[in-house]
């Protein structure tokens, strides 16, 4: 009886187990193919004579976490401002290869900056809301440049970006107050607010929680992961566990040796941190420079 029992109980699993097999290879399927957003292609920013950074290729996977990674100098700061033409109005300043957002050359495409950087905004190291502008009036900032009027349509956005943001719960009863006013994370989530209301595609991050207290880290790297489903990001980050934890891919970028930052690898996170294929990205994981 109990054999039985035992018997049925062991094909009951087996069942379940083959029952699962098409919803897993669906679940397999609809991952498909990684998407990219964008690509560089032997990308180098030059300032004057001296090279920054160079030879830099790697595809940005939509709706994934790309971060950046390297010591001081290396030149992450300036590869991420070259994704949305922040060296335009830097003289000498010279950005050569190819960067593409969904097949549009960003510096040869004809694409308006303008445009640009509604598709791709960025947050930076020190938040920088507008400080005596109400926080209501920082998250509708941008699109009022573009020219949105329409009350509700605002209201909407508004309310949506700091949702998304993690920030609504904490000022839905005072927004007309000072951005200023907020705590530094709290301000960081209003900048991630204010980018996010223009709904762009990709989010360009340099080092965004550097300047703040590790619990209001922890609440920026907690919602890198549900942001991701409605933005690509991209992050600079100095602190390699930050990296480990939210990214899905990584860039490792090192001066080479005429101090021009380079791209030593790219690969999945998991593969930069568990099994590099350069032993350079193996030494500065365990911490052996930089
Ligand atoms: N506007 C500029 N003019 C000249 N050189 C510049 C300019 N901006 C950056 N650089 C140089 O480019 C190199 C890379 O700097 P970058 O700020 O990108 O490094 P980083 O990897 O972000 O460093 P950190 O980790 O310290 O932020 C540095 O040598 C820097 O001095
Ligand atoms: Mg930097």
């Amino acid at each position: 009886m109990e054999i039985t029992e035992q018997g049925n109980e062991a094909s009951k699993q087996a069942q379940q187990a083959a029952d699962s097999i098409p919803s897993m290879v669906e679940a397999i399927a609809d991952k498909g193919p990684q998407t990219s957003i964008m690509s560089l292609r032997d990308v180098a920013v030059t300032f004057g004579s001296k090279v920054a950074v160079r030879d830099v290729s790697f595809d940005v996977g939509k709706n994934r976490v790309t971060s950046m990674i390297g010591p001081s100098g290396s030149g992450k700061t300036t590869l991420l401002r070259a994704l949305n033409r922040l060296h335009d109005l830097t003289k000498g300043a010279k950005v050569t290869g190819s960067i593409t957002l969904d097949d549009t050359d960003i510096y040869n495409g004809g694409i308006p900056t303008t445009l640009l950087r509604s598709r791709i905004g960025m947050v930076f190291q020190r938040p920088n809301p507008f400080p005596t502008m109400s926080i209501y009036e920082n998250v509708a900032s941008g699109l009022r440049f573009n020219g949105v009027k329409k009350k509700s349509i605002i209201d909407d956005a508004v309310e949506h970006s700091l949702k998304a943001a993690a920030l609504w719960d904490a000022v839905e009863n005072r927004l007309k107050v000072a951005g200023g006013t907020l705590s530094g994370g709290e301000q960081q989530r209003l900048c991630i607010a204010r980018a996010l209301a223009v709904e762009p595609e990709i989010l360009l991050m340099d080092e965004p929680t550097s300047a703040l207290d590790p619990v209001s880290t922890q609440h920026i790297e907690d919602l890198m992961s549900s942001l991701k489903e409605i933005v690509t990001i991209i992050i600079v980050t100095h602190n390699m566990q930050q990296a480990a934890r939210v990214s899905d891919d990584c860039a490792f970028l090192l001066m080479g040796d005429d101090r021009a930052g380079e791209l030593i690898e790219f690969a999945t996170t998991e593969k930069i941190f568990t099994d590099p294929s350069d032993k350079r990205t193996l030494d500065y994981i365990q911490g052996r420079f930089g």
